[in-house]
């Protein structure tokens, strides 16, 4: 069996968390309006544009470049950029937000898609409706929460996008109540997660190594592998020492205002490598 930490330690790129590029979008001052499932309050802009700043820096000090789109007033939760497309080496893939206020998002993130990639598709039907945050991809495989986000047609859609490039995609489950899969988990390496015990309960990372987040500190799960560095939202102590006793390099970033919209580290950019 390939040893992944072995590989990586070899200086193997790992697709899956090596990154050339990423996209971000300013937060308008309309996402006070954004969307949220618990009204908790209206997020402080000025702290919120303060922490999307710490967050761009944090991905550039790894060397990538990261393309800072304007924001967009019409589209008060457009921050979220990665619910609009799914991006890995070979193409992009614009996704059919299934919240109505936020359907219209992808469409604006495509042109800036299409200037770096030669390969750039969408799901299109009607009734299909998938939004990225619903996505992990690991190493080996691209598995999707269906969600009151992502339906059973949106996924199938990806699954014939993503299968002519050599993908397996397997369908799991977002809980319910809980915005996407990737709000309750997180990729560390090729082959380590980062995830709620709620969500590990339900078997779907059988054949990974699951770090849990500790009690009490579940909103921790999205982090993101960012070459790197685990960028990681502040306020969680007893993960971030899990995470650093395991090795990995943490950058925490302030999460308080992206919180309120249920927001987190994966949400605020597209991370890739275009080669097509
Ligand atoms: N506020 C982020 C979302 O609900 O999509």
């Amino acid at each position: 069996m390939l040893d992944w930490r072995d590989a990586e330690l070899k200086g193997v790129v790992m697709r899956s968390f090596s990154y050339t590029h990423a996209i971000t979008r300013q937060p308008p001052a309309s996402a006070i309006h954004g969307l949220r499932a618990v009204d908790t309050g209206a997020p402080d802009l000025a702290r919120m544009r303060a922490h999307h700043a710490d967050y761009i820096a944090a991905l550039k000090s790894t060397g990538a470049t990261v393309v800072e789109l304007p924001a967009l007033e019409a589209f008060p939760d457009s921050l979220f950029v990665e619910d609009t497309a799914l991006c890995l080496p070979e193409g992009a893939v614009v996704m059919r937000p299934g919240a109505p206020s936020r359907l219209g998002e992808a469409a604006e993130m495509a042109p800036h898609l299409r200037a770096l990639y030669a390969d750039v598709r969408a799901v299109t039907g009607a009734e299909n409706f998938i939004e990225a945050g619903d996505i992990l991809t690991t190493e080996t495989e691209i598995l999707v929460g269906r969600s009151a986000r992502s339906n059973a047609g949106g996924i199938a859609e990806l699954a014939g996008i993503v299968a002519d490039w050599g993908y397996g995609l397997r369908e799991v489950h977002t809980p319910p109540g809980v915005l996407h899969f990737k709000t309750d988990c997180s990729l560390l390496d090729a082959d380590t997660i980062l995830a709620t015990e709620r969500l590990s309960a339900s078997g779907c990372f059988k054949g990974y190594r699951v770090i849990h987040t500790a009690a009490g500190e579940e909103a921790s799960a999205n982090a993101i592998r960012f070459n790197d560095l685990v960028l990681f939202p502040a306020g969680f102590p007893q993960t971030r020492d899990a995470l650093v006793a395991a090795g990995y390099r943490v950058q925490e970033i302030g999460n308080s205002e992206c919180a309120k919209l249920d927001g987190g580290m994966s949400c605020l950019s597209l991370r890739f490598t275009p080669c097509g």
